[in-house]
């Protein structure tokens, strides 16, 4: 592993993103995320790519101010017109986030992927890491879960034209107001929900935090259809990844319906912010969230001294 006083945050840790101290005043973030399509539509798969790709910054208390695309294309095969509304997708997202393209690149490839590169700065005392939380912490979350679930629906078919609507949007929904409401709040820690879903991320803040995490599964917000979709089977594999590869830190009460479990598990694209903050602090961040109409603005469980580097779902 390389060593560098200035950098703060690196591979040693699973955090967000890289961060790295320029002067005492500026911290370089950077980070990098690309996927296969999640939606049909070109441009609403752009915008929700770009989306989780700024994401990182923004869970880092970070501002993002440029970003490169990452292109892998068919291009014997698929018509240049995919590839134009895609980057244009994403490009709409960067003026959304204030944020530049700067460049990029593609290769040729069978199998389509699409992401950006982003490089933002924040304060070097000031980031945000998910290695903060605090016993007595209150747990935000920003955005309802069910995104994984809804697009194995999408890709059976079996998703309305109006839910699929709402989830893209959901997915396309800058992290950018939530990272806004936190400024200036005294916030612990922050991560974003993506692929490990809640309980991978939230795992990963107890364990880099060495406190237990414990979350009130009736309060977590879910998208409408989600709990439907689920009990037809229709969970994807990274799902029941997640919980396999956490098994050993996850403790559930009796009381908790298995399929939540699932849906707690479900990899999200582009999903909210998981912030913990002292409790008095908690009112003023869910007043903010809910003047900015985040997606969800809502208190989902509590930070705790005991059981550390677990995670416990009552
Ligand atoms: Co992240
Ligand atoms: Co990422
Ligand atoms: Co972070």
């Amino acid at each position: 592993m390389q060593k560098d006083p200035n950098l703060l945050v690196g591979l040693d840790v699973s955090d967000d993103a890289g961060v790295y101290r320029l002067t005492d005043e500026i911290a370089l973030i950077q980070t990098l995320d690309f996927f296969t399509p999640i939606v049909d539509d070109p441009f609403d798969f752009g915008r929700i790519a770009a989306a989780n790709s700024l994401s990182d910054v923004y869970a880092m208390g970070g501002r993002p101010l440029t970003a490169m695309n990452i292109v892998c294309f068919p291009i014997k095969e698929m018509d240049n017109k995919v590839l134009r509304s895609i980057l244009e997708g994403g490009l709409e997202t960067l003026k959304r986030a204030d944020t530049i393209l700067v460049g990029g690149h593609s290769v040729e490839d069978p199998e389509l992927k699409y992401g950006l590169s982003v490089t933002g700065i924040v304060h070097p005392q000031k980031f945000l890491t998910n290695a903060g939380a605090r016993p007595g912490d209150l747990l935000i979350l920003t955005k309802p879960l069910g995104t994984g679930i809804l697009a194995t629906a999408l890709k059976a078919d079996m998703l309305e034209g109006d839910a699929t609507r709402r989830i893209t949007e959901l997915m396309a929904t800058l992290n950018k107001d939530a990272a806004q409401a936190m400024e200036g709040l005294k916030i612990n820690a922050c991560t974003d929900i993506t692929g490990f879903g809640l309980l991978g991320h939230g795992l990963e803040m107890a364990s880099a935090s060495n406190v237990g995490i414990r979350i009130h599964a009736e309060k977590v917000p879910v998208i409408p259809e989600t709990i439907e979709f689920a009990s037809m089977g229709l969970v994807p594999a990274g799902s029941y990844t997640n919980q396999k590869f956490c098994s050993k830190q996850l403790q559930v009460d009796d009381t908790v319906d298995p399929l939540l479990i699932d849906i707690f598990s479900d990899p999200q694209t582009s999903g909210g912010l998981l912030i913990s903050v002292p409790k008095d602090i908690a009112p003023s961040l869910v007043e903010r969230l809910t003047e900015k109409k985040t997606p969800a603005a809502s208190i989902i469980g509590e930070v705790s001294g005991s059981n550390p580097g677990m995670i416990q779902f009552y």
